[in-house]
């Protein structure tokens, strides 16, 4: 199948022992002593094989050791007969088993004495590095990672059960870790190096990637990836997790069905974005929504959603789309309600203006520690933006315009509690009132270092009871508050 496959093991390397570099001159523009296979793809574009698979962690440090040079003098092989060109033509199916076949092909040249498993390790790593995100691709395929958080080639964390933890995996060296953080970005037509070390992307399932390069990541290329979850936690789960409570739920189910103007406020990876689509699941199916985010992670249910991305500048500067345009333009899409994904520039003004002007209902989500920083941090956006507003009318423009707050927060043992549930009642001087609906007590932690404490309802009514009725959800209200209406 690919033009130079008949040489495979009949090259010059195939005979060599092992540790030895198969690659030219051209190739090594590293000043790194040890010949680097990897740079070899730099013009082929393919990575070289990882030292560390998570699936050869039971093997002793010395059968590792030696499984990876394996793995470098198998892959330099392959390089030498596989035309890389005619890769890319191919289905990664066939690119697998056209691998499969080469490297046991390569394996009985050299004579090399390997178990199956190992020989499945080898053929498998290979081939993540050919196809898919090197030694990371393994953690990519697990569903209970949250994040994945490379810092510079040795050091691999993930985020598992709210819980960070260090992994074993590691690159081979930063120009491996470079390779694939360029294969993420090219996806997406950006470019990472020393001249541009900043990109966001999106691998091809969705998750959301940040990479910052040397020399600004002083380490190592550091690269941060939010892994997007297909199966999207529901108001349900979050019941099942104890982030909420029962009668919170209700509550939650009401704010979203009676089109009050929503801010979901939380550190990062508090879970604001889960949350917003959560209640988003409580909307109207009739209702024409329009979406708008950095990088598309809402999974809407209903029906008439429109959901729009902004677009960063291309490599000349040009071209971008910020989220101000989107929600400027989204006032002329007839929405009836607007969705922000993240509101953190002056796109916060127009999403005001949306919500002063009758589209009720919009939400948003924003970072900030506690629902009354949520509103400074509005202020400080609209600033920002160039706004000449008085405070007091800028005030006046959020009050009237948020009608709820919920707060998300990461707690120190992991869990994710939204702590609470606050509406925004209007001005007094020059002060915006605030009235908590429900907050989370902590009330102690356990001998596992598990946080102990309850949702308490604050027993005011809110001032949405009104708006309840209309809708003729204040039984509902009325229930889950303990209120005899
Ligand atoms: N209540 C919860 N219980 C357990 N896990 C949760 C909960 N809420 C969210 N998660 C998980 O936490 C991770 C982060 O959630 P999410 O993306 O919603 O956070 P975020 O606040 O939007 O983060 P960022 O600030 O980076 O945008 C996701 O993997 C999500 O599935
Ligand atoms: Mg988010």
């Amino acid at each position: 199948m690919f033009g130079k496959r008949g040489t495979a093991g009949q090259n010059g390397n195939a005979a060599k022992p092992f540790g030895g570099g198969s690659k030219t001159a051209s190739d090594n523009d590293s000043k790194a002593p040890p010949p680097a296979p990897e740079k070899s793809e730099a013009k082929a574009s393919a990575p070289a094989p990882e030292p560390a698979p998570s699936s050869a962690t039971s093997l002793s440090d010395e059968a590792k050791e030696k499984l990876d040079e394996i793995k470098v003098n198998v892959f330099n092989d392959l390089m030498e007969a596989v035309d890389l060109s005619e890769l890319t033509a191919l289905t990664p199916e066939q690119v697998r088993e056209e691998i499969n076949d080469m490297v046991s092909e390569i394996i009985s040249m050299r004579g090399l004495v390997l178990s199956l498993p190992e020989q499945q390790t080898v053929i498998k790593d290979i081939c993540n590095d050919i196809l898919g995100l090197g030694p990371i691709e393994p953690l990519l395929e697990r569903d209970d990672i949250a994040d994945l958080m490379v810092n510079g080639p040795d050091v691999v964390y993930i985020e598992v059960d709210g819980k960070m933890q260090k992994t074993s995996i590691k690159f081979r060296d930063q120009a491996q870790l470079m390779n694939i953080c360029q294969r993420i970005v090219s996806a997406v037509g950006r470019r990472v190096d020393e001249a541009s070390p900043i990109c966001d992307a999106r691998l091809a399932d969705g998750s959301r990637v940040n990479v910052i390069a040397p020399p600004l990541a002083i380490d190592g290329t550091a690269l941060t990836i939010r892994k997007f979850k297909k199966d999207k936690l529901t108001l349900e789960n979050l019941l099942q997790f104890g982030s909420i409570t029962p009668e919170l739920k209700t509550v939650m189910e009401v704010v979203s069905a009676i089109r009050l103007n929503t801010l979901i406020s939380g550190g990062t990876g508090s879970g604001k974005t889960t949350l917003l689509n959560c209640m988003t699941g409580h909307i109207d199916p009739a209702e024409r929504i329009i979406t708008c985010e950095d990088s598309a992670e809402l999974q809407l249910q209903q029906p008439h959603v429109v959901r729009l991305e902004t677009r960063p500048p291309n490599l000349e500067g040009k071209g971008e789309v910020t989220m101000r345009d989107l929600v400027k333009n989204c006032l002329r899409m007839r929405p009836e309600r607007i969705i922000v994904g993240e509101v953190r520039g002056p796109e916060a003004f127009d999403l005001l203006q949306a919500m002063n002007t009758g589209h009720d209902g919009s939400m948003g989500t924003i970072h900030a520690n506690n629902p009354r920083e949520s509103l400074s941090r509005i202020e400080n956006m609209i600033m920002m933006g160039g706004y000449n507003l008085p405070t007091k009318a800028m005030r006046e423009q959020i009050s009237g315009a948020v009608h709820v707050i919920v707060q998300a927060a990461r707690l120190r043992d992991g869990s994710r509690k939204i702590t609470h549930l606050t509406e925004v009642l209007g001005m007094e001087g020059d002060v915006v009132t605030l009235q908590d609906i429900c907050v989370y007590e902590i009330e102690g932690e356990d001998s596992n270092g598990n946080i102990i404490g309850r949702h308490k309802f604050t027993g005011l009514r809110p001032a949405f009871w009104e708006k309840a009725k209309y809708y003729g959800l204040e039984r509902k209200l009325a229930e889950a508050m303990q209120f005899t209406s």
